[in-house]
């Protein structure tokens, strides 16, 4: 895209109608090798590329959350070749970004099972983390080892301990008090992402933030992911403050 339009396309983006909170399924780095006859593991090196340029492209554009889905708690399944390098990409990413992060005001947290990572890994997480700590702009959150199904469980698990020990009445329990205990709890008013992107023309959500899209826009795009960029979720924000949420209301005009 040359300068011109790349400035059409800002200029289009109604700034107060941001997504505050963007939830992305990372998807299409294999296939993207493989359409290059490379190996899969150099999509993952090529996307790990992108989430650093969409990152700043998010933040720039005032996001105030940025998930991103990075490793399932399906993923496992792979050849561990695979498992291993995807483990391995926290370590390069955040080894090489953090001071970007950090020169953009940008604050790293995760949700998912960290400490079933190998030791590298979680360390590599953790300094991110703490590196980033007072940062005050945009979340960039990755989901890591993350699945719903699981992470439900987990709160339903939390919930009935609460019950049991008689710190909360069955009768109490509503949305608020669940999704308290769900791994997205710590974005508070913005842990339900408004805008859901996966890429490379799937169009499923394979365990991805369940309970949290129930009102979501979602966007499903044909891009792999190592292809995806800065325009293009400028493109996908435009759409969709193209589209009229309704929550179950009528419009309001
Ligand atoms: C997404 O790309 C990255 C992860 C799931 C870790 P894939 O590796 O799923 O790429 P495809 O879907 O096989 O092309
Ligand atoms: C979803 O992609 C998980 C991540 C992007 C991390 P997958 O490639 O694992 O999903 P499926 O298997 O195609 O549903
Ligand atoms: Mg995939």
């Amino acid at each position: 895209m040359d300068r011109e339009n790349k400035q059409q396309l800002v200029t289009k983006i109604d700034k107060d109608n941001v997504p505050n909170h963007v939830a992305i399924i990372m998807d299409g780095n294999g296939r993207w090798a493989q359409k290059r006859h490379l190996p899969r593991i150099a999509g993952h090196k090529e996307g790990m590329q992108t989430v650093k340029r969409v990152t700043i492209a998010a933040s720039d554009l005032g996001v105030k959350v940025l998930t991103l889905y990075a490793f399932s708690t399906e993923n496992w399944k792979r050849p561990d070749k695979e498992v291993s390098f995807l483990m391995k990409l926290p370590v390069t990413f955040f080894g090489d970004f953090v001071p970007d992060l950090i020169k953009n005001n940008v604050k790293v947290q995760v949700m998912g099972l960290i400490d079933q990572l190998p030791k590298a890994t979680q360390k590599a997480v953790a300094d991110a983390v703490a590196q980033t700590a007072n940062c005050t702009g945009m979340i960039l959150n990755f989901a890591l080892n993350y699945g719903s199904r699981m992470e439900i469980i987990d709160a339903v698990k939390q919930v009935a301990s609460m019950v049991k020990q008689d710190e909360l009445a069955i009768g109490d329990i509503d949305e608020t008090v669940f999704s308290d205990k769900l791994m997205s709890a710590p974005l508070g008013e913005y842990a339900d992402p408004d805008l859901l992107i996966r890429t490379s023309g799937e169009e499923r959500i394979s365990n991805f933030l369940l309970w949290q899209i129930a009102y979501s826009e979602l966007a499903f795009v044909d891009t792999y992911w190592p292809d995806f960029s800065g325009e293009t979720l400028q493109a996908e924000i435009i759409e969709y403050q193209g589209r009229h949420r309704r929550f179950g209301g009528l419009e309001t005009e």
